[in-house]
């Protein structure tokens, strides 16, 4: 078979993944949603992207890292006890920034609209990554916007945003001002992420600390689960 021919099938099969999980949500008992468990198999499921030393990152994960670049980047037990808390303030309106191939945006509007049935999604990206976009429009209430940054929305107000774009302190500090800070809930992907620390000012994990610093009327939360504690990682700042 044609080599790209090979390569898009492969590509294609893993999405089917993505869609699974839609399916599985949409069908979940109330008992199945509030499970940890439940959503652990779910995200595992759908499969991890093999990012540069994925081996390291994805330790204790390794048997569910896909061939192809589609499923997450995330470590499965963070973004399942993400879910969950971002759950609890069931959003009607959820951004989420840098998504990629789409599957963290699919999967977090498929659980989170089975607590809010008006939800409206949005998720942006520098880069048409998000492939099979055409294959979730009808699934889902997610819009996808390319070539668009958190600037574009500096004027829109979502109940939760969920960072993960550009890691650098400027890019995480500017997503955080255009639209994190009007959210009830506001999500950062990475703030435990040793290599983040070398950017200037410490990168997306330097941003985290200065707003754990400077703003003394939120509640925050972290979410490290990779068993060096310097990988990865999600802060959550809750508005109280
Ligand atoms: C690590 S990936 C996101 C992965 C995805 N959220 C996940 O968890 O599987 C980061 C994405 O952010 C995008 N990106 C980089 N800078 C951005 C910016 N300033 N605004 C929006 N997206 C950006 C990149 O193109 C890339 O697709």
């Amino acid at each position: 078979m044609d080599a790209s021919l090979e390569a898009y099938e492969a590509e294609r099969a893993d999405f089917e993944r993505v869609l699974r999980a839609i399916h599985a949500i949409r069908l979940a008992s109330e008992s199945q949603l509030a499970s940890f468990d439940w959503l652990l198999e779910t995200i595992r499921q759908v499969g991890l992207v093999p990012i540069p030393e994925y081996e390291q990152t994805y330790a204790g994960e390794e048997e569910f890292i896909n061939a192809s670049q589609q499923g997450l980047i995330q470590l499965p037990r963070e973004f399942a006890r993400y879910l969950l808390i971002a759950a609890r303030e069931r959003p009607a309106t959820y951004l989420e920034i840098g998504c990629f191939n789409g599957a963290t945006a699919s999967l977090a509007t498929a659980y989170l609209q089975r607590f809010n049935s008006q939800l409206q999604a949005t998720t942006i990206d520098l880069w048409p990554a998000f492939l099979f976009y055409s294959e979730v429009r009808d699934l889902l209430p997610l819009h996808y916007e390319v070539g668009k940054t958190s600037f574009n929305f500096r004027d829109v107000h979502f109940d939760s945003v969920f960072i993960d774009g550009d890691h650098s302190f400027d890019w995480s500090w500017a997503d955080y001002q255009n639209v994190g800070r009007r959210a009830r809930l506001c999500a950062f992907h990475d703030i435990a992420n040793a290599p983040y620390l070398d950017l200037p000012l410490g990168g997306v994990c330097g941003a985290w600390e200065l707003l754990k610093q400077t703003d003394k009327g939120s509640h925050f939360e972290e979410i490290i689960e990779h068993p060096s504690g310097r990988i990865m990682g999600i802060g959550i700042r809750r508005a109280v």
